[in-house]
């Protein structure tokens, strides 16, 4: 048993939809069975982005297998207060745009927290919540998403394991990882309604999804931890029917996964694993690799390792090695060298290479180092910017932009009157547009247009004979953080400029286990593209780079290509980021980190070096980290 570390039933899956898949299948079930019986089946519904493909799922269940919701009866957990039902952050909308309206379920017989009712009436409203649960005999299954402080429903940390349904004030965390929802910090609502966790842990079946490294640490605390009110989902451990749905991501730092050495015997034949098993090794014990000994690899559940191949030094060796061989200052490949261990291939020089950039500053914020290297190694560079990143510009620069466009127009003589009227209107547009509500078309171009002005600008910066290029590819254009699904129309554009440079280097934005978020699909786009064309001749010499989005780097053992900045480089990656300046300062979606971008970057590449240097290899200034994509 490797999961013996874990005090709740969890259920391990490859990817996110696989699981939804199983857990709508689970749902269905219950309706079915309490159908025959001729009850009701009261559920307790979750919203945010976890259960999105559960939904899915269910509404094909209900078209397509006749599925039918007649008997179901929903209680939602929570909703953000205050909240008017039709907002485009309500949960009521959520729940009506994913699942009510597509399927067959009674009004009557949807609950959801009303973000409406006056201050001074929530207490009553939330007993009357209660009672009305209770009316049904209680819920008969609860579907949890889980926070990364650790909060079910919205009972952040602190909340009693006895608590009922009330008003809460939300976390700071649990702030930020809404903000992007709502258009920023700023406006989203304090406070919510939430079920307590008394009321969750009464529900006859519990199953708690989680999707996506993003989840792996609260996860692990969830599921090894003790119980204890500061992550408040340990309190499932003490509920007799809970399983956990992970995908393969968030159920990354179980012991199980991440160190299995300590809880099983392990298939040594695995590379990968000795590889991360020296790794972890050396960083716990803080020795070089090729300094640990038989001792250090006994005392860690590793001495079957040292059997295997004899010696630590052996193992030692090895590792080291391979380790060694991925570091390269070139890495378009060198140009008449005969090395054979570089990670890239040097028969070709100069190389023609595609850096992808999901937004307009990943190139530079993830391997504008890399970028900059290539492009003084002579090169031919093009930057293809996948979308227009409009929605993270502040409104006010947009009328700095518009104004400057009308001065502009007004020193050179150009058509005064068409200017003049568009800057009135794009004003009168920004001033009457309410909190977390939808650009109009002028604005959303304009905030695309400072963007790509700054992207061109940091090309600029890197060489004159960067070639840049604008997909806007549509799936983004939506002037809301929610996208349209990736189309044929998207991955043609891709396509299209594959086989335009036919390069022989891409590098791509390879956030792999993010289930969401823009960067996932603008890797899909470009994996899908990259299969349909991988028989055509110029694809043959071509590899694949993945580096990165903005917030994690590569753990050491995933690294195929580790290269090495100078303090010079780091300098000029950062000044290229610094051509960013409507992401600077603060941008607008800055995530949990209150760091600019330039600082987090230094800090991982910084960090990568120090990591290397720690394991025995040299000591660099930065290093930035690229995987290898094998088609
Ligand atoms: C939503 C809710 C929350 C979410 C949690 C995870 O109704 O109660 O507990 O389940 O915040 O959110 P996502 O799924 O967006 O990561």
């Amino acid at each position: 048993m490797d999961n013996q570390l874990e005090k709740i039933n969890t259920l391990v899956y490859e990817t996110s939809k696989e699981a939804s898949c199983v857990v709508a299948g689970q749902i269905a079930d219950l309706i079915r069975q309490k159908a025959a019986e001729n009850k009701p089946c009261v559920l307790g519904l979750a919203t945010g982005s976890t259960p999105t493909s559960v939904y899915a799922e269910l509404v094909r269940l209900h078209k397509e297998e006749g599925l039918s919701f007649k008997n179901v009866v929903t209680f939602n957990l929570d909703e953000y207060y205050p909240m008017a039902a039709d907002a485009l952050q309500s949960y009521v909308r959520f729940m009506h745009e994913l699942l009510f309206d597509s399927v067959d379920i009674l009004p009557e017989n949807i609950n959801i927290p009303d973000g409406t009712v006056a201050k001074t009436a929530v207490a009553d409203y939330c007993k009357g919540y209660e009672d009305k649960i209770k009316s049904y005999g209680g819920l008969d299954l609860q579907i949890l998403g889980i926070g990364r402080t650790g909060h079910i429903g919205f009972n952040e940390p602190g909340s009693g394991q006895k608590s009922r349904t009330r008003m809460v004030t939300l976390d700071h965390l649990t702030i930020t990882d809404a903000a992007s929802d709502f258009f920023g910090e700023e406006f989203v609502p304090r406070k919510a309604i939430t079920m307590g966790v008394g009321t969750i842990m009464e529900a006859k079946q519990i199953i708690l999804m989680a999707w996506g490294e993003g989840k792996s640490h609260i996860i692990r605390k969830t599921v090894e931890g003790d119980i204890s009110d500061h992550v408040p989902a340990t309190y499932l451990q003490n509920h007799g029917n809970t399983t956990f749905y992970l995908d393969a991501a968030a159920a990354s730092e179980l012991t199980r996964y991440k160190t299995p050495w300590l809880v099983r015997e392990c298939d040594w034949t695995d590379q990968h694993l000795i590889k991360r098993a020296l790794i972890w090794l050396s960083q716990k014990e803080k020795k070089p690799i090729l300094k640990l000994t038989t001792r250090d690899y006994a005392e860690n559940g590793m001495s079957d390792l040292v059997t295997e191949y004899d010696s630590a030094y052996n193992i030692n060796v090895k590792v080291f090695n391979q380790l060694r061989h991925t570091i390269t200052g070139w890495p378009g490949g060198k140009q008449n060298d005969s090395y054979v261990n570089r990670p890239e291939p040097s028969p070709v020089y100069p190389k023609r290479v595609i850096i992808f950039s999901p937004h307009p500053d990943d190139d530079v914020i993830s391997m504008g180092g890399t970028f900059i290297r290539l492009s003084d190694h002579g090169h031919e560079v093009h930057v293809a910017y996948q979308t227009s990143g409009n929605i993270a510009v502040f409104d006010d620069d947009v009328v700095r932009f518009a104004d400057f466009m009308n001065d502009f127009t007004d020193m050179f003589g150009l058509d005064k009157n068409t200017a003049q009227t568009m800057f009135n209107d794009i004003q009168e547009k920004i001033k009457n547009k309410k909190a977390g509500e939808v650009d109009a078309p002028e604005v959303q171009k304009i905030k695309g247009l400072i963007r790509r002005g700054e992207a061109k600008a940091g090309c600029r910066y890197v060489s004159e004979k960067v070639v840049s290029h604008f997909l806007d590819m549509p799936f983004y254009e939506t002037g809301t953080i929610k996208k349209k699904p990736l189309s044929t129309e998207d991955i043609q554009i891709i396509k299209d400029l594959l086989t335009e440079v036919k390069p022989h280097q891409v590098y791509a934005a390879g956030d792999l286990s993010d289930p969401h978020g823009t960067h996932r699909v603008c890797l899909d786009a470009i994996f899908r593209a990259i299969q349909e064309l991988k028989h055509e001749e110029w694809m043959q010499e071509c590899s694949v780079w993945l580096y990165r989005g903005a917030w994690h780097e590569w753990e050491i053992e995933n690294i195929d290509m580790a290269v090495p900045l100078s303090p010079d480089e780091l300098l000029r990656k950062r000044r290229a980021i610094f051509k960013h300046q409507s992401q600077k300062d603060r941008p607008l979606f800055p995530g949990s980190d209150s760091r600019e971008f330039w600082q987090r970057a230094e800090e991982r590449n910084r960090g990568t070096a120090k990591a290397f240097d720690a394991l025995g290899f040299p000591e660099y200034e930065a290093i930035e980290a690229f995987k290898r994509w094998h088609f």
